[in-house]
């Protein structure tokens, strides 16, 4: 596989490159849409990126170098979250697909006792809806109004999943909607 996650020092090695990747670039689907420095630190501190339920890594491609950073979350649950942001030059390219199918790798490789990856984003996150299901990941739910939008309406947030043994047999097992009223 071409994506390697490169482990990140936030309060050591790493830090200055990591306030610098995440001021530099704008986010325009996260809720925070270009954080300052201040607010890296702040999260640094709190431990937002390195601690019991955070683990943050470059993204590094073996032809294009360092792509992108992402961020494994709740860890401590039974279900881990995740936080993927390329920069901004290497968006729209097709590698979000090939990342998220390296990192759904990572967890059911290294994290025996996981049996679903979780993931969530906006409605309008169109790239990202096609990434999740690129690399075999399943529409979960539609939170009506769930995304806070600063200075605007709030917009959906969609949930999407994958399961552990979909996973390890390649195949993708579709929701059933309509179950209660079968
Ligand atoms: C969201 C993100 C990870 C997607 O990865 P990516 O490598 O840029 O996505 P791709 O280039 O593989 O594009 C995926 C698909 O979306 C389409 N697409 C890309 N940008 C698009 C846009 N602005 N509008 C509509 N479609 C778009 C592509 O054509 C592709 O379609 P296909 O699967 O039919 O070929 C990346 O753009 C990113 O980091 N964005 C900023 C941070 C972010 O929003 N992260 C998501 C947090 S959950």
């Amino acid at each position: 596989m071409a994506v390697t996650f490169t482990p990140i020092d936030p309060e050591g090695a790493d830090r200055d490159e990591l306030v610098a990747f995440m001021t530099s670039q704008t986010f325009p689907f996260h809720v925070r849409t270009s954080p300052t420095a201040e607010q890296i630190s702040d999260a640094i501190a709190a431990g937002a990126y390195r601690d019991d339920d955070n683990a943050s890594f470059w993204i590094d491609h073996a032809e294009h170098g360092r792509v992108g950073f992402f961020r494994f979350e709740d860890l401590s649950e039974d279900t881990p979250l995740f936080d993927l942001r390329l920069a901004e030059q290497w968006r729209g390219r097709g590698l979000g697909g090939e990342i998220l199918a390296a990192a759904t790798e990572r967890v059911f490789t290294t994290m025996p006792e996981v049996r679903r990856f979780e993931g969530q984003t906006r409605e309008d996150n169109v790239a990202m809806r096609r990434v999740f299901v690129r690399a075999g990941w399943v529409q979960e739910a539609y939170y009506r109004e769930g995304w806070p939008v600063e200075g605007g309406e709030p917009v959906a947030s969609v949930a999407y999943s994958v399961l552990r043994r979909d996973w390890e047999s390649g195949t993708v097992t579709p929701v059933v909607w309509d179950a209660a009223s079968a």
